[in-house]
C-alpha cells in the first residue's frame, strides 16, 4: 500500500497531495487519476504509450487500446478545472507498414466528453527512424482540447517568438509609419520545430522517448497561472512535472516503471534547486554547417554533380 508521504529532504510526494509541490507517483495512471479530486487541474499533458511494442508497452488490438485510452481520458476529464486544458501528444500506430494517425483514432473520444479542439499543433523534429518504404516520420502531434466555454486559458505573450521583420511598418492607413509587430514577438503558430531528445541532447536519459522540456514549457506558461496543477499520467521520466515546477507550478505524474519513476524524481528534485540541465526555451536548433562540422563536407560531391549533369541531358532530350 503506498503512503501519502511527502519526501523529508524534498517537496516531492509519492502519492497525489493537494499542498505537494510535485507528485511522482510509481504505478498505474488511473490509481492517481483516483486520488485527484474533481476540477483541480489546469492543465493535463502527456505522450501515451502509442501500442507499437515498445519495451514499456504490451501491443494491444486497436479497439482495445482505444478502449484503455478511453478510460484514462474520461478520468482526466473529470479532474479538468472548467478553465484547463488536455493536450495528448501523439504520433502514428504502424501496422504491417500502414500507418493510422493516433490523433485521429482518439479525437472520437474527446468530442464525446464533451471537450473541443482548439489547435492540433505539428511538432517537428529532424531525428528518427530512416524509413525505406515510405517517407521517414518527422513529425507528431499535440492535440489541445479545452471545455466548449470561452473561458479556458491561454496567455499568448509568455511565449511568443521573435518577429521576422521587427522593423516593418504599417504602409498606409492611420497607422503608416508606425511598427506594425507586437515588440514582444508573434504567436509561434501551430508548426513547433523542437530538436527531439535524442542521443546529443542535453536532456537525455535513458528513456527511450521523452519530452523536450520546452515542448512542454510552451504549454504551461500558455495555459496555467502560477500555482497551478499540471498532470501526465504517463510521465515518464517527469519531462512535465519538471516544466510546472520550472515555472512555478505543480507537477503530478504517474509511471509504472520503477526505473523511470525513480529517474523522474531524480530529475525534479534537480529541478527544483535549479541543477537540471536543459535546452532553454528558444535557443536555436544547431546548424551543423553554420558550426563548421567537418562531416557536413560531402564525399560524394562529384557523384552529386553527376547526377545534375545527367537530369540536365534529360532536359535537353526533352527539349525542355
Ligand atoms: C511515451 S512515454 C512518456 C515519456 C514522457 N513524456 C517523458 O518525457 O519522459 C509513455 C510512458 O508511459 C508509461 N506507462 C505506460 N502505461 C502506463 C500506465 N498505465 N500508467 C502509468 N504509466 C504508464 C511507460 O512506461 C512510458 O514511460
Amino acid at each position: 500500500m503506498k503512503m501519502d508521504l511527502v519526501m523529508p529532504d524534498s517537496r516531492i510526494a509519492e502519492s497525489f497531495l493537494m499542498d505537494a509541490d510535485a507528485v511522482v507517483y510509481h504505478g498505474n495512471c488511473n490509481d492517481l487519476l483516483r486520488q485527484i479530486p474533481d476540477k483541480t487541474v489546469q492543465l493535463v499533458v502527456t505522450s501515451p504509450p502509442y501500442n507499437i511494442g515498445k519495451s514499456y508497452e504490451k501491443r494491444l488490438d486497436l479497439a482495445d487500446y482505444v478502449k484503455q485510452q478511453a478510460a484514462v481520458i474520461e478520468e482526466c476529464v473529470r479532474t479538468l478545472a472548467d478553465t484547463g486544458s488536455i493536450c495528448w501528444q501523439v504520433g502514428n500506430y504502424v501496422d504491417d507498414g500502414a500507418i493510422i494517425p493516433l490523433d485521429s483514432l482518439l479525437y472520437p473520444v474527446f468530442r464525446d466528453c464533451g471537450l473541443v479542439m482548439r489547435n492540433r499543433i505539428v511538432w517537428h523534429f529532424e531525428h528518427g527512424l530512416h524509413c525505406s518504404r515510405r517517407f521517414s516520420g518527422r513529425y507528431e502531434t499535440i492535440s489541445w482540447y479545452t471545455r466548449p466555454a470561452k473561458e479556458f486559458v491561454f496567455n499568448l505573450d509568455p511565449v511568443r517568438v521573435p518577429q521576422k521583420y521587427p522593423g516593418k511598418k504599417h504602409f498606409k492607413g492611420p497607422k503608416a509609419g508606425q511598427l506594425s509587430g507586437n515588440p514582444l514577438g508573434k504567436n509561434p503558430g501551430d508548426v513547433w520545430d523542437i530538436p527531439n531528445v535524442k542521443s546529443n541532447h542535453v536532456e537525455k536519459t535513458e528513456h527511450p522517448c521523452q519530452f523536450p522540456v520546452e515542448l512542454v514549457e510552451r504549454l504551461v506558461l500558455s495555459m496555467t497561472h502560477p500555482g497551478d496543477w499540471v498532470v501526465d499520467p504517463f510521465s515518464g521520466v517527469g519531462t512535465s512535472i519538471i516544466a510546472a515546477i520550472r515555472h512555478g507550478r505543480r507537477g503530478a505524474g504517474a509511471e509504472v516503471v520503477a526505473r523511470y519513476a525513480e529517474l523522474a524524481k531524480e530529475r525534479v528534485s534537480a529541478a527544483m534547486t535549479g541543477a537540471l540541465r536543459v535546452r532553454p526555451m528558444g535557443t536555436q536548433k544547431y546548424d551543423p554547417q553554420v558550426a563548421g562540422n567537418s562531416l557536413t563536407i560531402s564525399p560524394w560531391q562529384p557523384v552529386q554533380n553527376d547526377m545534375q549533369y545527367k537530369l540536365l541531358e534529360t532536359e535537353a532530350r526533352y527539349g525542355k
